[in-house]
């Protein structure tokens, strides 16, 4: 246990990246996807509210949650898209009030692939592939090879409308994390077989993207630390694969688990005692100089001392607790609060804690929280129901892509 009295300044030390940038603290809020774009993957005042509000609440670092690169694999009908077709002005507005008080803020790249949401595409992975309920179909050579170009396009608009890092997502299941996965890729070519293989595209990604944005720009990545699904990406290749990251020019490394894979353990639908995934970045940190964020099941602000000040962490990655406390960041750096009040769900159904925190995060866009009291039950029908709602809009728009 740390001396928190004396150990204060590690959450207000400032983070610099191997690019220059620097992050005015360690207290980072991880990606969650928000559902609060328009439909037609442009921003809404109430989600530009949202980040405006954690950066009033004093974070050093806020990750816009699947940004999707490609409008034809979205996560859900919810998210932003960067594509030719973006209302840049609104996602200028977006970029400059979630930058207030200096904080950073970098859109997630993400691209669902074979979860890609099935009202609105038709999921493709890495590999075609049938189990149990779930499909999806294969990528060609050459829709593989078009991936580092769609993220570098994605990553040039971001840096354009004025998002100050991009964060590459490679966890919780979606498309490179199904690259990453010997569940997902079945693939006999250059991107599948060894870890070096699935890492690959990865690593294309990576270089296209920081060629396109220059030396100084930001760009992080999300990986699990491990699938916790049986024959997904196991912990040893996950460290394998941030030895190969620590070989390219990745300014954050943000580490996580669980998958979003129908029946698979998500991080943000676990109620188990956290930090998650701590000893895990503890090994990671003997094999890379690159800064690690680690995500999952912080609650207090000692066990974020107590990471940090182990070395084994150098920023902590917050998701649920800055749902229930926008404020939170402040809270922490002033020392005024320890912990949020975390509610308590019997039997939740798989998916359901989750889609209650999103329909929370809606309330903080529109600064009402003060007035949400859904049940589980009633934040899932109307999650689902607005999401349902979006599809003609989103096929609309997007059906010549
Ligand atoms: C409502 C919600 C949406 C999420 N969406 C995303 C997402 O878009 N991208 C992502 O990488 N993780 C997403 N996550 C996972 C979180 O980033 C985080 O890894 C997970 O919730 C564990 O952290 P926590 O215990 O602090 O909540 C989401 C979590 C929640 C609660």
């Amino acid at each position: 246990m740390t001396n928190s009295a004396s150990s204060d300044h590690l959450l207000n030390r400032p983070l610099e990246l191997p690019c220059g940038a620097v992050i005015k603290n360690r207290l980072v809020k991880s990606a969650m996807s928000d559902s609060l774009a328009d439909g037609e993957g442009d921003p809404t005042d109430a989600q530009a509210r949202l980040y405006e509000r954690w950066a009033e609440g004093g974070l050093g670092l806020s990750i816009i949650g699947e940004v999707q690169v490609d409008p034809r694999f979205p996560e859900k009908p919810g998210n932003l898209v960067l594509s030719a077709d973006s209302d840049l002005k609104a996602l200028h507005s977006l970029a400059s009030r979630a930058s207030t008080n200096g904080a950073h803020i970098w859109p997630q790249l993400g691209h669902a692939g074979g979860l890609s949401y099935l009202s609105i595409s038709q999921p493709k992975g890495p590999s075609a592939l049938k189990i149990g309920g779930f499909r999806c179909a294969g990528m060609s050579d050459t829709e593989v090879s078009q991936l580092p170009d769609m993220y570098a396009r994605a990553a040039i608009l971001a840096k354009d409308v004025g998002f100050t890092g991009v964060q590459i997502h490679a966890g919780h299941g979606f498309l490179l994390s199904q690259f990453l996965s010997p569940l997902f890729n079945r693939r006999k070519d250059q991107y599948g077989g060894s870890i070096e293989a699935r890492c690959r595209i990865i690593v294309e990604i990576i270089d296209k993207v920081r060629s396109a944005v220059g030396a100084s720009f930001p760009i992080g990545i999300k990986i699990n630390s491990s699938d916790q699904l049986e024959g997904g990406l196991t912990q040893e290749d996950a460290l394998e694969a941030i030895r190969i990251l620590d070989q390219t020019s990745i300014d954050l490394i943000e580490l996580s688990g669980g998958s979003y894979f129908p029946g698979a353990k998500s991080s943000s639908d676990s109620s188990s005692r956290g930090p998650y995934f701590v000893e895990f970045s503890e090994k990671a940190k003997s094999l890379t100089s690159i800064p690690l964020v680690v995500t999952g099941g912080f609650k207090t602000r000692e066990q974020a001392l107590n990471s940090l000040a182990n070395g084994t962490v150098d920023s902590v990655g917050l998701a649920r607790a800055l749902v229930l406390n926008p404020e939170l960041a402040n809270d922490w750096l002033a020392g005024t609060s320890d912990k949020p009040d975390f509610p308590r769900f019997e039997a939740p159904p798989q998916g359901g804690i989750t889609a209650w925190y999103t329909m929370f995060l809606t309330a903080i866009g529109n600064d009402s929280e003060s007035n949400f009291d859904l049940d589980l039950s009633s934040a899932i029908h109307l999650y689902e129901e607005r999401d349902e709602n979006r599809c003609v809009t989103w096929q609309r728009k997007f059906s010549r892509f």
